[in-house]
């Protein structure tokens, strides 16, 4: 008994120091101790972008050894692996945001963000050009390149910068499909989408429209069975079968889904076992699967595609969600121009191994916008970033010993060049079910169902970027395992 006790007695005590170090930590977080003030003998550091790599740098990065600018037109991190279960509710849009503000504001120094999109660079002078924005759907007007007015049109001095702004959506220039199709790539997109699929499903229960009609408006075509199309494709059957089953119990009876793929499979990337499960689960869950059929047009209200046997016919669609990857932004070929004899592939920016952008002497880059050898994955975005923001600190601190030292050089000496280390792919395949292609004891282990889908869950709970956004996630869980989604329109 007494020993009993004693065990009590510490597990107690373990209880209180654990609540007390999350308390600290929770107020701490609300109420941040004061920070350095900007010092004019460091150099300044400018990060672009606010994604998966950049964001890893500035989490990683000693301020105290730089200035740091962050220029990005979105002033928050977005959680992408989760973005498709915000557009059916299952998950709350805010939380797998997280204010960059915040992130700053826990940094020995003060940090700078400026919402802004960076549109040019002139590596001579070191300075690049801004472009303000004032429209409050900041994403939108990226993507029609409106005109700007001069006052918005800002410079910025940098020292060193690091490149982490990502890749775009890619329509491969088809006709329409910036017109009529919904991406999902950011949160206006997953937005978007919602609306459009609950105005879609109220249109069709009007009663005055014609069954031809009715069954467009409830068709919901997905273009592209990479990983994205899969889990969003996935994430609308649970809609349907949880949710829209018990509130729209005639209309839920006609909605189809459809995902149309290109190439002979979905999810190439992925293990054949794991292919053929995710076809299979897709089949039972009555989402049809139109593989080797490519999407050659997108008009209002139906698709034109080219079947398997080379014949072209018309899909209609009630909502269309494009999923056919990414490709380079804008800017990045901007920068490929200043160093012509390096930067030769169109496909992003040639960097060293130790992310240097091959032909400059100052800028880093990382993630989709690099090209490092790895695939386009957050995983390898994020690993970079840790990697580039450690040897960065290395590499100042060598040049606060050895004055006027080149910090492009230094990097070489701080650290061995960066290496990715894989730790597998997993995917939401709808039905309480994910599959998941992890490398164990130098083996590939493929493996799906309901325990992977738990996996899935608790691997993205501890991913999430902070212990609110993990809150709030594993909070959403619960409120729709109790109440069911919300359909609420907006
Ligand atoms: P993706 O590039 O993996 O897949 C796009 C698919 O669209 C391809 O299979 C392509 O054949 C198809 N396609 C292209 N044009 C088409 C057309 N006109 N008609 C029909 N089909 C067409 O794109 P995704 O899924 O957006 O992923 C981008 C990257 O992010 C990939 O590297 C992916 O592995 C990664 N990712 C990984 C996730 C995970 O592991 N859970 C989740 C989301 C993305």
């Amino acid at each position: 008994a007494p020993r009993l006790q004693r065990l009590g007695r510490i597990v107690l005590g373990g209880a209180v120091v654990g609540v007390s170090y999350l308390g600290w930590r929770m107020y701490r977080n609300r109420y941040p101790v004061e920070q350095l003030p900007y010092d004019p003998t460091k150099k300044t550091l400018v990060l672009l972008g606010t994604g998966w790599g950049s964001t890893t740098v500035l989490k990683n990065l000693d301020t105290t050894q730089f200035n740091v600018v962050v220029v990005s037109p979105r002033n928050y991190f977005l959680f992408t692996p989760l973005l498709p279960s915000c557009t059916v509710g299952t998950i709350e849009n805010r939380s797998i945001m997280e204010p960059v503000r915040q992130l700053m504001r826990h940094k020995a120094r003060e940090v700078t963000f400026y919402e802004a999109e960076c549109t040019g660079i002139d590596p001579e002078t070191k300075q690049l050009t801004l472009k303000r924005h004032t429209n409050a759907d900041v994403l939108q007007s990226i993507r029609e390149r409106e005109t700007t007015a001069p006052e918005d049109i800002v410079k910025l001095d940098y020292d060193y910068l690091i490149v982490g702004v990502g890749g775009e959506v890619n329509s491969f220039n088809i006709p329409g499909v910036e017109e009529h199709a919904c991406f999902l790539k950011e949160m206006p997109d997953a937005r978007k989408i919602r609306r459009k699929l609950m105005d879609s499903i109220e249109r069709a229960s009007f009663s005055d429209i014609s069954e031809e009609e009715r069954d467009r408006l409830l068709h919901m075509v997905v273009v592209g069975g990479g990983p994205t199309g899969i889990e969003y494709a996935g994430e609308l059957h649970d809609f349907l079968t949880d949710d829209l089953s018990q509130w729209y119990p005639n209309l839920s009876q006609r909605v189809r889904i459809t995902l149309v793929e290109a190439l002979p499979s979905v999810l190439q990337a992925f293990d054949k076992k794991l292919i053929d499960y995710t076809q299979s689960t897709f089949s039972e869950n009555k989402i049809s699967i139109l593989t080797r059929t490519m999407v050659k047009a997108v008009q209002e209200k139906e698709i034109v595609v080219q079947n398997a046997d080379g014949s072209r016919s018309e899909v209609p669609y009630g909502v269309l969600v494009w999923a056919t990857g990414i490709k380079t932004q804008p800017l990045v070929d901007r920068i490929r121009e200043r160093f012509p004899l390096d930067q030769s592939d169109r496909r992003g920016l040639l960097v060293d191994e130790f992310l240097r952008v091959k032909g400059s002497r100052d800028i880093w880059a990382l993630g989709d916008c690099a090209l490092s050898g790895y695939a386009p994955l957050a995983q390898v975005a994020s690993q970079q970033g840790k990697w580039l923001a450690r040897t960065l600190n290395k590499a100042a601190r060598k040049a606060d010993e050895a004055p006027g030292a080149d910090l492009f050089t230094l990097v070489e000496k701080s650290a061995r060049s960066f290496k990715y280390s894989s730790q597998g792919s997993l995917a939401y395949i709808g039905s309480d079910k994910a599959i998941a292609d992890l490398p164990l004891f130098n083996r590939n282990i493929t493996a799906g169902g309901l325990t992977t889908f738990w996996f899935w869950k608790s691997a993205y709970l501890n991913e999430l970027f902070s212990l609110r956004n993990s809150t709030l996630v594993a909070s959403d869980w619960v409120k729709r395992f109790l109440f069911g989604r919300d359909i609420s329109r907006e």
